[in-house]
């Protein structure tokens, strides 16, 4: 039986997220041996805590996609011209609207990190913008997540950046689904990674990395995957100082 956040939220007494929700839904029947893993390492961490959201869309969803998209082509344009001196890049995706435990946001947890990284290391960035953007309400975004995740879809992103003069590549996202967003997975598989150290961090409302690291490790054929980061959303988005001690510590 597919409960509706609210529905379990007033069951338990806690918003608690996707893997759980995932748990509790008829999707487990056409999950993956590595998804129905993941869940049950994602259960096994703190549920989250229970957190209204409040949704003020001051940007439309189309004028927002297209901002990111001119944004990410822009970082297309500047990794390009510094590639020959960065030997890392950041490459994160991350979700602006209302999202989890923070409201209305202009910008994304996993960009406020990856930003921090590229930051402290000098690495290049480059943000992965699906070509079609995802709903800026929570409820509607986890809804069409989910159904891509189940679909195994591999969604269009914006612009491309040819990964082979970076050595190291910081790979950023947000848990989704007790996964990475599934447009992540469509920039994996067009590239090549071997012999790349790939460092992953994440954002997330409770489920750490939830067997994102080993999905990686997976996906990214050849590749050294190191020790992974995560850090809560809320502290990313509300705890700047303590989200950049986390960063600092795992760097
Ligand atoms: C579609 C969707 C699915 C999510 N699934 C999970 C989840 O399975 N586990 C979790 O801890 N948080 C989950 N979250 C919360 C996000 O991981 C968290 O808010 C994250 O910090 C968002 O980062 P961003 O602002 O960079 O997109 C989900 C959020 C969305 C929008």
């Amino acid at each position: 039986m597919l409960l509706s956040r609210r529905e379990l939220l007033k069951k338990s007494g806690a918003l608690v997220l996707g893997p759980a929700l995932l748990s509790l839904t008829a999707c487990g029947e056409s999950r993956s041996e590595q998804n129905a893993q993941q869940e049950a390492q994602s259960s096994a961490n703190q549920a989250s805590s229970p957190a209204d959201t409040e949704t003020s869309s001051s940007v439309s969803a189309t004028e927002n996609s297209a901002s990111t998209a001119e944004a990410n082509s822009k970082a297309t344009d500047s990794a390009a011209q510094t590639a020959a001196a960065a030997s890392s890049l950041v490459l994160y995706f991350s979700h602006t609207g209302e999202n989890y435990g923070v409201g209305y946001i202009e910008e994304g947890n996993t960009a406020i990190i990856a930003k921090m990284i590229a930051e402290k290391t000098g690495s290049d960035s480059f943000e992965l913008v699906p070509a079609q953007a995802y709903p800026e309400g929570y409820d509607e975004c986890c809804d069409v997540a989910l159904a891509e995740k189940n679909a195994g879809e591999r969604p269009a992103y914006v612009g491309d950046i040819d990964i082979s003069p970076y050595e190291t590549i910081y790979v950023g996202y947000p848990i989704w689904w007790g996964d990475l967003p599934m447009c992540f997975y469509t920039f994996i598989e067009a590239h090549d990674w071997s012999g790349k150290t790939v460092r992953p961090f994440c954002t997330h409302a409770g489920s750490g990395l939830s067997g994102t690291v080993s999905s990686l490790q997976t996906a990214c054929a050849g590749a050294t995957v190191g020790e992974g980061l995560s850090i809560a959303g809320t502290t990313a988005q509300n705890s700047r100082d303590e989200a950049q001690a986390a960063v600092d510590g795992w760097l």
